[in-house]
This record gives C-alpha cells, structure tokens and sequence, in this order.
C-alpha cells in the first residue's frame, strides 16, 4: 500500500524532474548573469584600491587605512601639538608621507601608526602572554539570519586589532559557508585563491602534504593575511557545507569520530600565533556550529530588537541550555562568559523595542555589552566591502560616494561608529583580561608578574 504521506510526492507535476533541475539551473545562470557577485567585488574593490605600485596595497588587494596628521594627534597624544613628531619619526627610521593623486602629502599608513604608537607614544606594546593564559576564542552565534553577526565580528576584530592600548594577534574563521565575513576582508578570495584552504577545507582534511608540510603548518599557511596589520583570517567557500553531510556520515560509520571536535586539532596548531580568535557561525544549528560552540572559551549573542528578531533569539536561546548539556557530556568545560548584544539599535525604534531594550538591560545588565548602534557608516563600509576600521574620517567622505545619502558620507558618521565599537571592544577587553587573570590565579602566578603584565 502506498504511504499516504508519500502521495503528494508521487502525484504527477507540471515539470519532469529533469525539466525541474533545469529550471534551477535557469534560476541560477539568471543570477549569475544579473549580479555575478566576483563582478560586484571587483567592481567595487577594483574601481578604488587596486593598484599594484601603490605601496598602502596589502595582499587580500585591499588597501591599508591611512592618518592625517591631525589623527595621529588626536588618536595617540591626545590632540597635543607635537611639533617634533616628523623629526622623532624619522629617529626611529618610521616613514610616511604618500602621494595622493598628484600631490604628495603627509600621511602615515595603519602599519606606520602602529610604529609610532609604540616608539613615540609609549602606547600599543604586544600583549605578552604568559604560558598559564589560554588563546581566548569567542564564538559569535544566533540561529536568526540576519541577527548582526558578520557585520559585529568584522567590525570588533578590526577595532580589536587597531584600537585599544595594547596590540592583540586577532584572527577571525568565517564558519559560513556564505562566506559574507570572507567578502569583507579577503574580497578576492574565492575567484582568486584556488590554491588557499577553506575552514572546510581543513575540518574535512581535504587536501594533500607537500614536502615538508605538516598538517599543523598547513592550518597556520591558513590564516590569510588582511589589509589591518594583525588581523588574519581563515575564509570560507561555498562547499564547505560539505562538512556538514559528511561528518553526519563518517560518524554513522565510525563510532569514534566526533565531528563536535572538529575543530580541535586546528584551533591546536595555530594557538600560539593569536592571542583572540573570533568564529563567526551560520544561521544554522549544524556540525559545524556546534564544533565552534564546542571550542569556544566564551559565547556572544548578537540581536537585534524588533518583534521577529526577539521572538527568534527567545526560541534560540530556549535551545541552548539542553543544547550546552550536550557539550557538557562531551567533556566541555564551562565557558569564560556569555554575553548579549544589541546590535543595528535605532534612535528612532519603536515604543515596543525600547522597552525590549529597557527590560533586557534590566534582567540582563551585567552580560550586556554596549549596544551596537545602527550607522550608516556601519552599511556604507560593508556595501563597499569595508570593515570601520579601513578608513580614517578623512578618507572616507572622499571614498565612499553616494550622492543621494550625502549627509550620511560626513567625518563624523564613521568616527561615530568608529567610537561606538571601540567602547565595545573595551568591554570585550575587560572579559578577555578578567579571563586571563583566572587562568593566573589558578596558576599560581605571582603578583609581581601580574603587575609587569599590566
Ligand atoms: N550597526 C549596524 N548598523 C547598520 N547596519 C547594520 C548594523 N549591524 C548590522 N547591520 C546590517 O544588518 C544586516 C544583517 O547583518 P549581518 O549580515 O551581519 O547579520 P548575520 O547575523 O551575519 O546574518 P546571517 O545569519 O545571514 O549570516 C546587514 O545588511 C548589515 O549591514
Ligand atoms: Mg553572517
């Protein structure tokens, strides 16, 4: 007899099955032909940045940030007039000066700030991290799409990286096969790098040793360079979806296989090269997902306030007790912290979502990070493949052009933004250091090493 639920399935339709996977192929070659998104990068990142002689180039082909003298005042001496700043860069051998069309003009690039920050301003030494304080890895997670992940995690590493007072390694794994986070800082990646590993790539050990290659050297090879001295990252590809079926079939075949440890052995030979790393998942709950939530030290919760958003991240987050009871009988040890974000927050939001916002501040205050404000400046950068931090103020009026939002294109809307997500890396830096100290603690080390690390 046949299944009656099955009868649906079976009943005759208007397309074959091959006229059916043709039309999906028609659908797609539309796509491709409409908005090829290799076209649109290279469009975009093409038009301004690319120019091979121009020494600011960085390899993922996108240009570094660069300061105006007036910045380099304002972010490392406090405004103070340092009359002698060209004379005491030229001491410590740090360049500068670049050509901007046919004027040559005094600037200095991100790389040259960095420099002067640590010989002339006493500012932005390296993080020394003792043998008892662990690589600190946050994953950043909400099953809802659209939740404010990607563009949180681009935005914090990079502020992480350039902004606070002492200098971190960050690096950042782009766990969606989407592969948005991957557009941002390595544009060229996925019509360029055929040769480089995708995270999939190494989850699924897809990939053969050359001569003298390790698989611990391979994963490092992994972690691509940016166009921020200090952030790295680990991109993503469309078949990385791939880990997903296959590690659901490797552990119906072998009992031993765990794919929640997947990402273990990576995480293990890249740990001494990066002091924070940061995943940013899927709007899915899948093999994957659940490998970073496993080798996380700490979990941030990125959400955003209207009704569909609160009514998602409440059904998330009802999951993520059994959810983490799983990992618990998987051996995991306890987060550092977990902590939520308010992310893409309106002035103009509506009387319900204020008082979201109001009630969660109250219930939830002291796991709350700063809220991470809607900008303009925010959706401007990521519309042009930007993090906040590729571009000075004065840059970015002169690049980012879009005559009918002018008012939007202002200083002042990016070093808003700029400022608002520098007080949340701040906070984040708190954790990281309140983590750091526990690791201490238990380890026993003096207070004497404490204070020189401070
Ligand atoms: N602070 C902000 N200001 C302006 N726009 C923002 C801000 N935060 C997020 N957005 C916008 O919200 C949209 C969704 O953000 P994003 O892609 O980061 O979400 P996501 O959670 O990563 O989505 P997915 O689950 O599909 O990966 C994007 O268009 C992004 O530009
Ligand atoms: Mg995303």
């Amino acid at each position: 007899m046949s299944n009656p639920l099955r009868t649906f399935m079976t009943s005759v339709k208007m397309m074959s099955p091959n006229d059916t996977y043709k039309k999906l192929q028609s659908v797609n070659l539309a796509f491709q032909k409409i908005i090829f998104e290799k076209k649109r990068i290279e469009q975009i990142v093409t038009s301004s940045e690319v120019d091979a002689l121009d020494p600011l180039m960085c390899p993922n082909g996108k240009r570094m940030r660069v300061f105006s003298k007036s910045e380099i005042l304002d972010d490392l001496f406090n405004g103070r007039d340092i009359r002698d700043l060209a004379e005491q860069m030229a001491q410590h051998e740090i360049g500068g000066v670049y050509k901007d069309g046919n004027r040559t003009v005094w600037r200095v690039s991100q790389l040259e700030r960095n420099q002067i920050a640590q010989a002339i301003a006493n500012t932005f030494h390296p993080k020394v991290r003792l043998e008892c304080e662990k690589l600190q890895i946050f994953v950043i997670n909400n099953l809802k799409g659209g939740a404010g992940k990607t563009t949180f995690v681009v935005n914090i590493a990079a502020a992480l990286a350039t902004s606070l007072r002492t200098s971190y390694r960050i690096a950042v794994i782009d766990l969606d096969p989407q592969g948005s986070l991957t557009d941002l800082l390595l544009p060229y990646f996925k019509s360029q790098n055929e040769e480089a590993l995708s995270i999939g790539d190494l989850l699924e050990n897809d990939f053969e040793l050359d001569e003298g290659e390790t698989f611990d050297s391979v994963c490092r090879d992994s972690f691509l360079e940016t166009n921020i001295p200090n952030l790295w990252m680990c991109p993503a590809r469309e078949t990385d979806t791939k880990f997903d079926y296959l590690s659901k079939s490797r552990s119906m075949q072998d009992s031993g296989y765990k794919s929640h440890e997947a990402l273990l052995p990576i995480i293990n030979a890249i740990q001494d090269d990066f002091d924070v790393i940061l995943i940013d998942t899927p709007p899915q709950l899948n093999e994957a997902a659940f490998a970073a939530q496993y080798v996380a030290t700490s979990s941030i919760i990125p959400l955003m306030a209207s009704q569909n958003d609160r009514d998602s991240t409440f059904k998330y987050t009802k999951q993520l007790p059994s959810y983490y009871r799983t990992m618990f009988n998987n051996g995991h040890h306890g987060y550092d912290f977990v902590r939520l974000v308010l992310s893409n927050t309106k002035e103009s939001s509506s009387k319900a979502e204020k008082q979201f916002i109001d009630e969660i501040k109250f219930f939830l205050s002291d796991d709350l990070y700063p809220q991470f404000k809607h900008s303009e400046a925010v959706k401007r950068c990521s519309d042009h493949f930007k993090t906040l931090f590729d571009l000075s103020p004065s840059e970015y009026s002169k690049q980012i052009k879009d005559s009918n939002r002018s008012q939007f294109g202002s200083k002042s809307a990016l070093s808003n933004a700029q400022s608002n997500v520098i007080e949340i890396a701040a906070s984040i830096e708190r954790d990281m250091k309140a983590a750091w100290r526990n690791q201490r603690n238990e380890a026993g080390v003096e207070t004497q090493e404490i204070l020189d690390e401070l």
